[in-house]
């Protein structure tokens, strides 16, 4: 019987069990919860449009064991970088289920990934030279390709990525593979990532993709249409409210993309649909936990200082407080806390190294602070600042047991790169 981590005994003995072995501060990944929410995401999209197949993001978190997890569930791996590429070969994903996307490829990532059969989906023209030499080296190999497709959203700003389908750029690429024998173009590929995440934003872009995937495909279907990421996956009330308008629910983003890509295509037989989800699949299943050093007051104000730092779980250093427990030894507590509002922040010399900005509520020496919500874009983006990384812990309810799906970090783990 798999068990949500939410249902897990995260209490301070088990916690103060796990710092013993593994450091004062680590990270929890609840294997089960991944696996819930992939099925789940994928089961909304099935129901308006059959053909729906999830490319999960690696660069929201490219934790091995998750990407392997997600290749078992027979996801594909949406890679940008050849190290992403390398990974999911590493954790046995076939080429065909990898998708290389991103603006930066050189020509051997291109050879490489478009001869072994991996879908390429092109950013720009230099790459167009490049699959050219691709197709040139291997005349009997079949190269398949997408192109990222840049339009109005309706955000103040453009975005950067893919050629912009209101030019003549894209028709420009279609004529400049027309006439080579061994590459195909399969799709069209876009991933925007608006503030809102909105669910008319999903309809829009969907939409819009259709109807290009119509004017360029006439009338033999392309392989496949990929709307890229960019949802919101589940959240805790107390972080939703803090955001201005409301999170959708993965329903509501099937409705609004599968069912209007139904408008266009039959369910079952059309082109494939492909989504990128990252933080959607993996942002709550990730807690971090640190154990509180020292309180002390400074001016009137109360601090709780931990022996982990925001980097750690917002690397960005947004403002937002992200869900919280305080967990505190059930008898034997210590003499030292404060209480009211209390400013929870981090071992760096960083000044704004607040982890939690006035967490209401008392607070000891020695209790553990557990924050949810944070799976996605924080291991990938937090380089070993000061100390080096926390362990990564996964949590298998089979075994009912935690074991490090990444070491806690040493001393050569952060200077074996250098020159002393
Ligand atoms: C091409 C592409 N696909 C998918 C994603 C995943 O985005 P998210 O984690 O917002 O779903 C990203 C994130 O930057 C991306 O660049």
């Amino acid at each position: 019987m798999k068990q949500k981590m939410s249902e897990l005994n995260l209490t301070w003995e088990n916690l103060h069990k796990l710092g013993g072995k593994y450091g004062d501060s680590f990270y929890i990944w609840d294997i089960a919860g991944v696996e819930a929410n992939f099925k789940s995401f994928l089961e909304h999209f099935r129901n308006y449009y059959k053909k729906t197949t999830l490319a999960y993001s690696y660069k929201t978190n490219y934790l091995p064991a998750l990407c392997a997890l997600i290749n078992r569930l027979g996801g594909y791996a949406e890679v940008v970088s050849r190290m992403e590429y390398d990974l999911a070969r590493g954790i046995g994903a076939a080429p065909r289920d990898i998708i290389f996307n991103g603006p930066v490829k050189s020509l051997a990532d291109i050879e490489d990934a478009a001869l072994s059969g991996s879908i390429v989906n092109i950013d720009s023209f230099y790459e167009i030279d490049f699959l050219k030499a691709a197709a040139a080296k291997s005349p009997s190999r079949k190269i398949s390709i997408g192109i990222r497709c840049n339009f109005d959203v309706g955000e103040e700003k453009r975005s950067r990525f893919g050629v912009d389908v209101e030019s003549d750029a894209l028709e420009n690429i279609f004529q400049a593979v027309k006439n080579i024998d061994n590459i195909e173009i399969a799709g069209l590929h876009c991933h925007f990532s608006t503030a809102a995440r909105s669910v008319e934003s999903f309809a829009l872009r969907t939409g819009k993709m259709a109807e290009l995937s119509k004017k360029h495909f006439k009338k033999d279907a392309p392989r496949f249409i990929d709307i890229g990421g960019g949802f919101f996956g589940p959240m805790a009330p107390s972080l939703a409210r803090q955001f201005s308008f409301p999170i959708p629910a993965y329903r509501e983003y099937a409705q609004a993309a599968a069912g209007k890509f139904a408008e266009y295509y039959e369910p079952e037989s059309g082109p494939e649909l492909i989504v990128e989800p990252g933080i959607a699949i993996v942002g709550d299943t990730m807690k971090f936990a640190a154990r509180i050093v020292g309180v002390k007051k400074i001016n009137g104000r109360n601090y709780a200082v931990c022996s982990g730092t925001a980097f750690n779980i917002k690397p960005s250093l947004h403002g937002m407080n992200l869900p919280l427990k305080v967990l505190s030894h059930p008898e034997n507590r210590s003499s030292r806390w404060v209480e009211g509002e209390v400013d929870i922040v981090g071992f760096t010399c960083v000044e704004k190294d607040c982890l939690y900005e006035k967490y209401t509520g008392r607070i000891y020496e020695g209790d553990y602070v557990l924050f949810e919500q944070v799976g996605g874009y924080t291991i990938v983006l937090n380089p070993p600042f000061i100390s080096p990384l926390p362990a990564i812990l996964a949590y298998d309810a089979r075994e009912e047991e935690y074991y490090p799906v990444r070491k806690p970090g040493t001393f050569e783990d952060v200077f074996s790169p250098y020159v002393f």
